[in-house]
């Protein structure tokens, strides 16, 4: 079947990720030197192959098998093309925006009919949540947000978290503001594997799941309200209070806005399984896994794990995350790569997406 005919005959399911919530600093990092190389990206919503093309690639192929992913970064291309930077961060909602219609028409202009007729079905969403806010995951975010939180904390303590002070205070602020009995008893009924699964992520995710989720995320939030600066942190920031804060995740930054829309046609987006790149003949020199080994069986794992390594160049970097299934190189493969123990170290230290257990990055030998 040729790519017009899949096109034809797929469906668009819905938006799971309106916007990637793995940190597109810690990526680039990890991924390292790749000027004029060619890398590879899960899609998700785009915004991580877009971040990568500061790395000055050659081409970055973005792939994913949801339709309404690769929806999610063709819009977001198209208003690279259509709109400045502030009309940009106001369309993905990073920003309040009074003009939200108007500037997601002038964005939707040029899409093909079908593609404009998907995001045409999902006007009124973007207009309320943004291009960003969209999505399944982020619904569930919105229902903590709007009904759940403000039973906990009030108005006043949820904007504190968002002012900078110094470590010592961040963490005396967690201790004495912030983890109170309410909250604690939020993290236990919102973050059970059974109401996650329900409202965020499908629960055949779980499948492999072992241990409270809620515990895990109560150790990640201390990273991410201690060892890091939250007023740094626009993934805490979308969570707690609408919008993004100070900080924007990378590719939505001012700084970098021209550099990555002069790089757009260096995007190859694709619709289909990773797996399918080796059959091509293709190979790479980075990929960016998102943490989709964490949906596999071992023996998936294993099989797709190989698939990667035949479409690599020697040198090549495989950088993936776990949330709560352990998953790095498999036995079998473990020989073909090395595992680049500064950069995991660096990386897991900077990371202000918070959700994930484990961060990897495996170097091809
Ligand atoms: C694994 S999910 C995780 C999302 C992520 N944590 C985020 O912040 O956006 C990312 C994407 O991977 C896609 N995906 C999963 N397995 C894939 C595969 N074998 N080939 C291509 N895409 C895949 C899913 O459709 C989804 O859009």
């Amino acid at each position: 079947m040729n790519g017009a005919e899949i096109s034809s005959h797929a469906r668009f399911d819905d938006i799971r990720y309106a916007q990637l919530w793995e940190d597109a600093d810690v990526l680039n990092a990890a991924l390292g030197q790749q000027r004029g190389k060619v890398l590879v990206s899960i899609c998700s919503a785009g915004d991580n192959a877009l971040g990568m093309l500061l790395l000055d690639p050659e081409k970055v192929i973005t792939i994913d098998l949801s339709r309404a992913q690769v929806a999610c970064l063709k819009l977001r291309v198209a208003a690279y093309r259509a709109l400045d930077h502030q009309g940009f961060v106001e369309l993905l909602g990073s920003r309040p925006s009074e003009r939200r219609g108007e500037l997601f028409d002038t964005a939707a202009a040029g899409l093909p009919a079908e593609l404009a007729a998907f995001w045409g079905a999902r006007r009124e969403a973007v207009v309320a949540y943004g291009l960003g806010g969209v999505g399944k995951f982020e619904r569930y975010f919105r229902i903590l947000r709007q009904y759940l939180l403000p039973l906990v904390h009030s108005r006043a303590t949820i904007d504190e978290v968002f002012v900078s002070k110094p470590l010592a205070a961040r963490a005396e602020f967690l201790d004495r503001r912030w983890n109170n009995w309410r909250w604690n008893l939020l993290l236990k009924l919102f973050f059970s594997n059974f109401v996650m699964g329900r409202l965020g992520r499908d629960p055949a995710f779980f499948q492999h799941v072992e241990g409270s989720l809620a515990e895990h995320v109560a150790g990640r939030l201390r990273h991410a309200a201690v060892d890091l600066d939250p007023s740094q942190n626009p993934y805490l920031h979308w969570i707690l209070k609408p919008g993004h804060g100070a900080a924007l995740p990378l590719a939505w930054r001012a700084e970098h806005y021209d550099t990555i829309r002069t790089r757009l046609d260096r995007l190859d987006i694709r619709e289909g399984a990773l797996e399918t790149l080796v059959e091509s003949g293709e190979r790479a020199d980075g990929f960016n896994l998102s943490d989709i080994f964490e949906y596999m069986s071992p023996e998936v794992f294993e099989t797709v794990y190989g698939a990667i390594l035949a479409a690599a160049n020697p040198g090549a970097r495989l950088v993936y995350w776990n949330m709560m299934v352990p998953r790095r190189v498999p036995p079998v493969h473990a020989g073909r790569v090395s595992r680049l123990e500064p950069e995991i170290a660096a990386g897991k230290a900077a990371d202000k997406a918070f959700f994930y257990s484990d961060f990897v990055v495996e170097a091809v030998k």
